[in-house]
């Protein structure tokens, strides 16, 4: 049997690809061990999404593993060896504010612990596709350099401008521009996963997030944009603006559509490549606009709270511009817009924290 190993396979983009492989076939071999929680609280913790894998997919074999210990990992790829055809890296520190207050945990995490997979891939499953989720973060504050306007609801980039019709590419330099430390052991990470395929020749491949979403979240307020914001709406917990008026803009991608990329990758991989993945012009919103649809779908009013100094390494406005994966992988589309996205996560918010509630 086919072998994928997913890191972070309790995560939202974990599980969503645990579930995929899943039903391709695959044998799925989760490396997850809640280290979410020790960043970011019980709230954050996805050891529920690892029971909920365990019961529901019959072939998924799970390991509580820290992807920095070598000799851990080593095991678990000497195990499979050439039967591993997919190795899918989501583990992270996934948050700016976070990484700030331990630099060194985030490094170890986000830098060295994708060195360790890099490594125990090329010694056991050179052949496998290794795919890792890199982040728009790479380009640190350069996107907030491109000319702006504000609109009533959200900044916009200049209608004259070749990002406008759709979204930013991947020549946008990483370079010489304020990252945070999170993007700066993402970057160290991405540009590692591309040499492994330029130098090495592995079919290695970055995916260079705008927001990640989807039911399978666990929001928490330091990570999880929409999957909090929708929890704050069903709670009726206050939500908290950091600066830009609240209309700052970000592309969301389903974490449906992103594991589909990866599956459309896997089918005819391009070493080294590096892909921007987001919801591009088809799924986009400011906090100002994503709050008065949660307003329209609950029929109430959003209370929130403004902060008028904004998240360092925060984007104004960014949108993924995807063509270069379509003109790639042309069988490739987004499934999801805003509006489908928004309305599920709503429907999983309301079914998990409603009970919670009524209990309390
Ligand atoms: N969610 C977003 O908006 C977004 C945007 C751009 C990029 N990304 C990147 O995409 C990836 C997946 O994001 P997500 O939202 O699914 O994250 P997530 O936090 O939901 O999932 C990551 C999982 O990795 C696990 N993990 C963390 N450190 C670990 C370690 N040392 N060893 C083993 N497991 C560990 C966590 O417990 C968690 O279950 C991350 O690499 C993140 O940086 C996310």
């Amino acid at each position: 049997m086919d072998v994928a190993v997913i890191t972070g396979s309790a995560g939202l983009i974990g599980a969503e690809s645990a579930r995929f492989l899943s039903r391709k076939g695959f044998r799925v071999v989760g490396i997850d061990n809640d280290m979410r929680k020790t960043f970011f609280g019980d709230d954050a913790s996805t050891d529920w999404s690892r029971r909920e894998l365990e019961s529901s997919l019959p072939t998924y074999v799970h390991h509580p593993v820290d992807i920095r210990d070598q000799a851990a990992i080593e095991s678990v790829f000497a195990e499979y060896g050439s039967d591993l055809k997919i190795v899918i890296h989501t583990a992270a520190q996934p948050s700016h504010d976070w990484a700030a207050r331990a630099p060194h945990v985030d490094f170890s995490v986000n830098a060295a612990g994708t060195l360790v997979l890099l490594e125990a891939t090329r010694r056991y499953a050179p052949d496998a596709c290794f795919l890792f989720t890199s982040t728009n973060k790479v380009y640190g504050d350069n996107p907030n350099k491109l000319p702006l306007v504000e609109l009533d609801s959200r900044w916009e980039i200049d209608p004259q401008h070749p990002y406008y019709e759709h979204g930013i590419d991947e020549s946008l330099s990483v370079d010489q521009t304020k990252h945070s430390l999170f993007g700066a052991s993402k970057l160290a990470a991405d540009v590692l996963v591309q040499e492994y395929g330029r130098y090495f020749g592995m079919k290695t491949v970055c995916f260079r997030g705008g927001c990640l979403t989807g039911p399978g979240h666990s929001g928490t307020q330091l990570h999880g944009f929409l999957s909090y914001l929708v929890k704050c709406a069903v709670a009726g917990t206050p939500y908290q603006i950091f600066g830009y008026k609240g209309k700052q803009v970000r592309d969301n991608i389903h974490s449906y559509d992103l594991v589909n990329m990866f599956w459309h990758y896997c089918q005819n991989p391009r070493p080294g490549e590096v892909y921007n993945a987001g919801g591009g012009r088809q799924s986009n919103c400011s906090i100002r606009e994503v709050l008065a649809l949660c307003e329209e779908i609950q029929g109430r009013r959003m209370p929130v709270v403004y902060h008028d100094e904004n998240r360092a390494g925060d984007h104004i406005w960014w949108i993924s511009d995807t063509r270069k994966f379509q003109r790639h992988y042309p069988g490739w589309s987004h499934a999801y817009d805003l509006q489908r996205t928004v309305r599920e996560i709503f429907s999983s918010a309301t079914a998990r924290l409603q009970p919670l509630a009524k209990a309390a």
